[in-house]
């Protein structure tokens, strides 16, 4: 089932917002009301919305700042502007902002509804491929709604339609070789092929041939000539996965396809130019090879002009129960029943969990529990070790309020951080103004 879109409204008028939510609400969408712009980012901070409607003209800040402030902090949530004081200048800057539509009031309930299946028909694709759908889509399945997912996303969008080279690093199982795809797909090659190799899993002397091919006779066995990954990813994009394993002749090769945009085959003497966008991955610190010496700084640096760091899971702790969403319904799906009813508490230990194997660990282990359990998930199904993982928490069974629940949870984080307040808020989603109020 779809859930509602919600919509964040925000006028200092209390009469436009009363009459604005009653069209919210007779689209269908869920609205939120706020009349100022501070408790506007507040509620944005705290849930998803899928799209704002601001007015510009109001007391404290102005919408404008508001306007900014989602372009920055929010990419992918649209805002449409209603102001009672048309003026092209400001219509003009507060696009500029990043605001998609522009309306001037009184408004009509039919010049807003146009508007605003204009603007949600727009982003519900764009929602849809990083919430829980299933089917495949443009972003390739990423969930994630944490602000270091968000920054995945947006350096999706700005390498589209360039060739730059990007090297993914993080944990194993946070989501490389995903990212990796949903970049290509979402590229202007992605009907090209997209070819991965695993570095690490090649033998060092057969790793040159695979990636540059070889001639006829060039070793003992090579008995034709045949293409190498460079040439058969030609127009599309490759991705070294474990790159930190490739041997120093394999990089050496490498530095000089990435500079000159050719390669040489095994045994072969003329170059060949090729077309291809460089994906890499790792999961070892190649910063500290280079400092050690076992990996070219060059090359580190020609495959590293756009760089992406995924978080382990630990560090974005909002983004689990989207992922345990998805991976529930997911299999839950593919076995033929209803999604797994997980209550509040078991959620509560799986967000304080640390996941040492991320995301693949729990992939692995709603998996398990579509496979053992048929309607709920309770306490006594989770291991013991998953338990004491996480803080102090009520005798099981225990009523908690929510905000006790966030109390815990915001000890928990800073505990982990060290009492680094910027890394928590950073951890939490949430400034650090937020924070310091919520510590108080
Ligand atoms: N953001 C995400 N949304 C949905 N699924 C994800 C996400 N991140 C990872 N996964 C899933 O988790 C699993 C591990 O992801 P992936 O293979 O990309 O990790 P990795 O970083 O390449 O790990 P390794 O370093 O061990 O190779 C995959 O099944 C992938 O589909
Ligand atoms: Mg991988």
């Amino acid at each position: 089932m779809k859930k509602q879109p919600s919509v964040l409204l925000v006028d200092d008028s209390r009469d436009m917002l009363e009459l604005l939510r009653r069209y919210m609400n007779g689209m269908g969408l869920t609205p939120f009301t706020t009349n100022n712009v501070v408790d506007a980012i507040d509620v944005l901070e705290q849930g998803p919305v899928d799209l704002v409607i601001t007015d510009l003209n109001m007391p404290e800040v102005s919408g404008t700042q508001l306007v900014r402030y989602v372009a920055q902090h929010f990419p992918r949530i649209p805002v449409l502007v209603i102001t009672g004081f048309p003026d092209v200048q400001v219509a003009v800057e507060v696009m500029k902002q990043g605001a998609v539509e522009f309306l001037v009031k009184p408004v009509t309930e039919t010049e807003l509804r146009t508007a605003v299946e204009k603007v949600l028909g727009m982003n519900t694709e764009e929602v849809a491929d990083i919430t829980s759908d299933i089917t495949p889509t443009a972003m390739h399945g990423i969930i994630g709604r944490s602000r270091g997912m968000q920054e995945v996303f947006r350096i999706i969008e700005r390498t589209r339609t360039n060739n730059a080279t990007i090297l993914v690093s993080g944990e194993s199982g946070t989501g490389k070789e995903v990212i990796a795809r949903a970049i290509h797909y979402n590229s202007d090659r992605s009907t090209a092929p997209f070819l991965a190799v695993n570095c690490g899993a090649i033998p060092d002397q057969l790793l040159e041939s695979e990636l540059f091919g070889h001639t006829k006779g060039a070793f003992t066995g090579a008995a034709t000539n045949r293409v190498g990954f460079f040439q058969a990813a030609d127009g599309g994009t490759l991705f070294l996965d474990e790159i930190g394993n490739a041997t120093p002749a394999a990089q050496a090769k490498l530095l000089r396809a990435v500079q000159e945009k050719e390669v040489t085959m095994l045994g072969g003497t003329k170059p060949q130019r090729v077309n291809v966008r460089l994906i890499s991955a790792s999961n070892s610190d190649l910063n500290e090879m280079v400092r050690t010496g076992t990996f070219r700084e060059d090359l580190y640096y020609r495959l590293n002009l756009i760089n992406i760091q995924l978080p382990p899971l630990r560090e974005r702790v909002e983004d689990i129960p989207l992922l345990i969403n998805h991976f529930n319904a997911k299999f839950s799906k593919d076995m033929g029943k209803k999604p797994l009813r997980i209550s509040a508490s078991v959620l509560d230990v799986l967000q304080a969990y640390a996941w040492p194997g991320n995301v693949r660990e729990l992939e692995n282990f709603i998996h398990r529990l579509a496979i053992m359990k048929d309607t709920t998930v309770a306490m006594d199904d989770l291991p013991s070790t998953m338990k004491m993982a996480g803080p102090e928490r009520p005798e099981h069974g225990a009523m908690h309020t929510l905000a006790e629940v966030e109390k815990q949870h915001i000890q928990h984080v800073l505990e982990r951080t060290g009492q680094n307040k910027t890394k928590a808020a950073e951890i939490l989603g949430i400034d650090r103004k937020t924070l310091r109020e919520k510590l108080k």
